[in-house]
C-alpha cells in the first residue's frame, strides 16, 4: 500500500462527512489509508453496506492513531502518502457532555482541533511525498461571531475570500457546546493561517474547505434513530416539529450544503492539474440558491416534496426556526471547481426520504 502513487490519508472517516468522503474517494479508485482512533473501529468499515457495494476493499488500509494531537502522531501514518484529507474534529453532535465548564469545553473542542491540525502540518512538512493537505474547516470559521449570533447586522458578504475573524468567543460556556465548537473552528483556521505564514518553503499545497450545515444521506445510519446523531437532525427538526415557533429557540444563521457536494469539493481539491487548487486556498461549499439560506424554507420544500406523507400525517411539517440573516456566498467555488451545487430540494429529498425509508423498515 505504501507504494500506491495516489495514496490518501483520511482522518474522521468514522463520522458522517468522513465516511461519505471515503465512499467518494474509493469510487474514484483512490487508495485510502484511514486514520482511526481505535482498532475496533476498523471492522465496521468493511461491513458498511454502502462501502461493501463498491467492492473496493483492496483500496482501504488502516492506521491507528489514538491521539492526533500528540506531536509526531502523524509521522509514520504519512509514509508514502500523497494527499491528506483532514476531516476529524470534535462536533457538538458527538458525545460531549452538556453543561461543561468553560475550561472543559475548551479542552474538548478547541485544544484538540488546533493541536491535531498543527501536528498534521508538522508531520507533513517532514514527509516529502505529501503534495496536498485538505482540511475540513467551516463557513462559521470566517463569519464574525457577532454576525453569526445576530448581534451585529452587516451587508458584508462572507465567502472563502473572507479573513479569519480576530474575535474568538468566549463566552462559550452555554449548554449546547455550539459556541465552543465555533471557537474551535476559528482557532484551528487561525493556527493554519499562522503556520502557513511561518512556513513559506513548505513543499505541499493546503486547501481549507468551508461547508455550511451539511445535509445528505447518512451512510452510517442503520435505523431511523441514527438519523438524529448527525447534522441531518438540524434539517429533520423542522418537518418533524422538534423546534417550534414560540419555543424560545434562539434564531440561527443558515447556509445549507449537500453532503455529496462537500465530499466532491474535497476530492476535486486534490486535482494537481487545476491551478485553482494550488498554493494556500479556500473553498466555501453550500447551496447558492436563496432557498438554501433560511430554516423555514425547509418546511416549504418538504411540503413540495412529500405532500402525501404530510396529508397522511406521517410528517407533521410543523417546525419553525427564525434565521439570523447572514450574506454568505459560495459561487466562486462552483466557478473554480467547475460544478454546480445541489439545492435544498435534494437535501430534503435525501434526508427526509432516508428517515422515512428506515422508519418503514422498522
Ligand atoms: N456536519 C456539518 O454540518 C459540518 C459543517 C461544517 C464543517 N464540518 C466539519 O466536518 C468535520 C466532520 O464533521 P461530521 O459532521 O462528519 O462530524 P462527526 O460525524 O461527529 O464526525 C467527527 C469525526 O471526527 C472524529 N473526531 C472527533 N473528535 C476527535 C478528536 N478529538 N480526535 C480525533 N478525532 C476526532 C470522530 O472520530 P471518532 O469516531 O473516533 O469519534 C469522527 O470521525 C468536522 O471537522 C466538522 O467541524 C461539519
Amino acid at each position: 500500500m505504501t507504494n500506491e502513487p495516489n495514496l490518501v490519508l483520511l482522518t474522521g472517516g468514522t463520522g458522517f462527512i468522513g465516511i461519505k468522503m471515503l465512499h467518494t474517494l474509493l469510487s474514484r479508485s483512490y487508495p485510502v489509508r484511514l486514520a482511526v482512533r481505535s482498532e475496533s473501529k476498523s471492522a465496521s468499515f468493511l461491513s458498511n453496506p454502502a462501502l461493501a457495494s463498491l467492492n473496493k476493499d483492496d483500496l482501504i488500509s488502516f492506521v491507528t492513531i489514538p491521539d492526533l494531537t500528540v506531536p509526531g502522531a502523524f509521522d509514520s501514518a504519512l509514509e508514502g502518502v500523497k494527499y491528506v484529507i483532514h476531516v476529524a474534529s470534535p462536533m457538538p453532535t458527538s458525545a460531549a457532555s452538556k453543561e461543561q465548564s468553560l475550561e472543559q469545553q475548551h479542552a474538548f473542542y478547541v485544544e484538540p482541533a488546533v493541536a491535531a491540525t498543527l501536528s498534521l502540518l508538522e508531520s507533513a512538512a517532514k514527509t516529502p511525498s505529501v503534495k496536498k493537505v485538505v482540511i475540513t474547516s467551516s463557513i462559521i470559521a470566517v463569519i464574525r461571531p457577532s454576525v453569526l449570533l445576530g448581534q451585529e447586522s452587516t451587508d458584508e458578504v462572507f465567502s472563502a475570500a473572507s479573513p479569519t475573524p480576530d474575535e474568538i468567543p468566549p463566552p462559550y460556556n452555554e449548554p449546547s457546546g455550539l459556541l465552543a465548537y465555533v471557537a474551535s473552528k476559528i482557532a484551528a483556521l487561525r493556527a493554519t493561517d499562522q503556520w502557513v505564514a511561518t512556513h513559506p518553503d513548505k513543499h505541499f499545497d493546503i486547501v481549507n474547505v468551508y461547508p455550511g450545515y451539511v445535509f445528505g444521506r447518512n451512510l452510517l445510519a442503520e435505523k431511523s434513530s441514527d438519523m438524529w446523531t448527525s447534522t441531518d437532525a438540524m434539517l429533520l427538526r423542522i418537518p418533524f416539529g422538534i423546534v417550534k415557533e414560540g419555543d424560545g429557540n434562539p434564531p440561527a444563521a443558515a447556509a445549507f450544503a449537500h453532503l455529496d457536494d462537500v465530499a466532491e469539493v474535497h476530492v476535486r481539491a486534490l486535482d494537481e492539474n487545476n491551478p485553482a487548487v494550488r498554493g494556500y486556498k479556500a473553498f466555501a461549499v453550500f447551496s447558492n440558491g436563496s432557498e438554501g439560506k433560511a430554516w423555514n424554507n425547509i418546511r416549504d420544500v418538504t411540503k413540495e416534496k412529500f405532500p402525501q406523507e404530510i396529508a397522511d400525517g406521517v410528517i407533521p411539517n410543523d417546525g419553525a426556526l427564525e434565521t439570523v440573516p447572514v450574506n454568505a456566498d459560495a459561487s466562486e467555488t462552483e466557478k473554480e471547481l467547475g460544478f454546480k451545487f445541489k439545492h435544498l430540494g435534494s437535501m430534503v429529498e435525501d434526508v427526509v426520504g432516508q428517515f422515512l425509508e428506515l422508519k418503514n423498515r422498522e
